[in-house]
């Protein structure tokens, strides 16, 4: 019921109040025929672009309208542009239009406009709102050497931009083609929250100005980029390329060999090393060389690691001993070795087949001479095999804890991240 009153009051509250306007506007057109304004209109524009700002005056009659800047010089009066600012113009399509153009913004000529007209007593006032919004920009130096560290070292990477709104900053590792993915896990030690990176072929998405790296393993070498981001489609980004150099190491995937004399063999080393350095192979200290009886090898195998396969063909007794596979760089060195004996084949039963069997490639034992049973006899019945210990391969354990390889074979990198005090607009300058 009270409901129902107030609704009919209201009614008629506002039937009243329009009439009114109506009596009120008629006795101005008649007595005074003051300008009316159309509604004004904010105007929001990209830094570098042009603004158009509105000012439509109805009844203007002998008036006059200016256009006053946020900090108040009076841009025009009329049909005259009284400021000698080249960027501005009069844009007037119709005759009630009054707007002004402003060319290629900048930051500082956010704030209210006043379209003014010289009413008296009191003038009347149009304001319109410029925001100006300022794209992404990273400043600083462009750095193209790569930041060159140590293992154990700490690296910082900073990247300052401003914009407006202030953009938000996010890092990102390692480049797949044109994009930068994104995964990583999150895990808490020793009080600290640790990203730990998927190396190589997935990155992270890390927020924050300044990014980090404690305690730097060779895993986090690699490109990071950083993107300055405010909503606008355009982003500015920048690459840091980081490089860490290691010592040498070396790992031997034969550490013994039994060979019977007169056969060929092949071995097989592992350096890796950062900066690239020598990798040679050695025996009774002397470097072994391409030649009649060596034949080298070497492959690439990515981070920092090339295997170097030596050849020793027809094997004689001066050849067996002890092979060194010596790794150096500027930050130290490292040796791995495998010992060549001879391994003499059970002597057959003289009634045994004269066939020759066929050269075959025995795998993993535990390290010991296996007797041959019944069923190996097969296998340890030829001639020429080779005889090792896969077990002795050097295992990444060897490495850092940050640098463990997961099952996968995919290796982390920690990332700490830090930031700069620079949550806020300061050092633009257009
Ligand atoms: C124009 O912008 C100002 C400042 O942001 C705001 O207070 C005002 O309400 C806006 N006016 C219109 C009509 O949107
Ligand atoms: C407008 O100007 C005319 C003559 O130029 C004058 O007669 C008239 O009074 C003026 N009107 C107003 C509202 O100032
Ligand atoms: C980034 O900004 C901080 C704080 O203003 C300043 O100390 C630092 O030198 C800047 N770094 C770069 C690379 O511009
Ligand atoms: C890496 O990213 C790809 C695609 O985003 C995904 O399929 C793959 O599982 C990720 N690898 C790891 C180790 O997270
Ligand atoms: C750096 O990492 C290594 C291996 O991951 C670890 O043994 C060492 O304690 C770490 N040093 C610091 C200062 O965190
Ligand atoms: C726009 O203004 C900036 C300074 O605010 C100036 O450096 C730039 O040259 C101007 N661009 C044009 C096209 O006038």
């Amino acid at each position: 019921m009270k409901i129902k009153i107030e609704l009919k009051l209201s009614r008629f509250i506002w039937l009243f109040d329009s009439l009114l306007k109506v009596l009120l506007a008629l006795e101005d057109v008649a007595v005074y025929t003051q300008p009316v304004f159309e509604d004004p209109s904010n105007v929001t524009a990209i830094a570098g672009n042009n603004a158009k700002l509105q000012c439509k005056v109805h009844h203007l009659e002998n008036y006059t309208v200016a256009w006053v800047n946020p900090r108040g010089t009076i841009l025009t009066r009329g049909y005259l542009k009284i400021t000698d600012d080249t960027r501005i113009s009069t844009d007037r399509n119709v005759d009630e239009d009054w707007n002004i153009i402003i060319r290629n913004i900048s930051f500082e000529d956010r704030g209210f406009y006043n379209c003014v007209i010289n009413t008296a007593p009191f003038p009347s006032v149009n304001r319109v709102h410029l925001h100006v919004i300022v794209p992404p920009r990273i400043i600083g130096r462009v750095v193209h050497a790569p930041v060159v560290v140590r293992e154990g070292e700490t690296v910082t990477l900073v990247c300052n931009a401003t914009g407006y709104p202030f953009p938000k900053i996010h890092w990102f590792r390692d480049r797949i083609t044109n994009d930068f993915k994104q995964a990583f896990d999150t895990v808490w030690r020793d009080g600290l929250w640790y990203k730990l990176l998927k190396s190589g072929i997935n990155v992270t998405d890390l927020p924050g100005d300044t990014l980090v790296i404690r305690n730097i393993t060779r895993h986090c070498a690699g490109e990071y980029q950083c993107r300055a981001n405010n909503g606008l489609s355009r982003e500015d980004t920048r690459v840091f390329k980081v490089e860490v150099h290691f010592a040498p190491e070396v790992s031997m995937l034969i550490p013994r060999l039994g060979i019977t004399l007169g056969s060929e063999t092949v071995l097989q080393c592992s350096c890796s090393s950062s900066p690239i350095g020598v990798c040679v192979w050695k025996k009774d200290g002397r470097d072994l060389r391409i030649s009649g009886k060596y034949e080298l090898n070497p492959y690439n195998e990515g981070h920092e690691t090339i295997t170097l396969g030596l050849t020793i063909s027809h094997i004689q007794e001066e050849d067996l001993g002890r092979y060194e596979c010596h790794a150096q760089n500027e930050l130290g060195q490292d040796s791995g070795y495998t010992d060549l004996y001879e391994y003499r084949p059970p002597v057959p039963p003289t009634h045994a087949p004269t066939a020759r069997p066929t050269p075959r490639l025995i795998t993993p034992d535990s390290g010991y001479r296996p007797v041959p049973t019944k069923t190996q006899k097969n296998i340890f019945d030829d001639e020429n095999f080779v005889f090792f210990r896969p077990s002795t391969i050097k295992t990444p354990s060897k490495y850092s804890s940050e640098s463990r390889s997961s099952s996968l074979g995919v290796a982390f990198c920690t990332l700490v991240i830090g930031f700069i005090g620079l949550h806020f607009f300061t050092s633009l300058s257009l």
